[in-house]
């Protein structure tokens, strides 16, 4: 059971989450949101392009 579970922990974080948004996608919801996702609510945040590729970096991560 044990087993069971963190295998499926690691199916959705290596596998799932990751091919749910890939770096382009989040690129362009970090430079405007609503470009990306057009019923986004979160606002368009002022970032270099230098912050939205470190930012793009950190979130593929996790
Ligand atoms: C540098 C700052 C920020 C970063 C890196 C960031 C990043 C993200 C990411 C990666 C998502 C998930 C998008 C998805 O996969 O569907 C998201 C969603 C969201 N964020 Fe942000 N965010 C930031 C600032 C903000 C601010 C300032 C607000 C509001 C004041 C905000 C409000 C939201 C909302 C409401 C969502 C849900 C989706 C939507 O309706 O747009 N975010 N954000």
């Amino acid at each position: 059971m044990k087993t069971r579970k963190w295998l499926f922990f690691a199916f959705t974080s290596l596998i799932i989450l990751p091919a749910k948004r890939d770096a382009a996608w989040i690129r362009l919801y970090l430079k405007d949101p609503m470009a990306a996702l057009p019923e986004a609510k979160m606002p368009k945040v002022d970032l270099t392009d230098q912050e939205i590729a470190d930012l793009t970096a950190f979130l593929r991560l996790r």
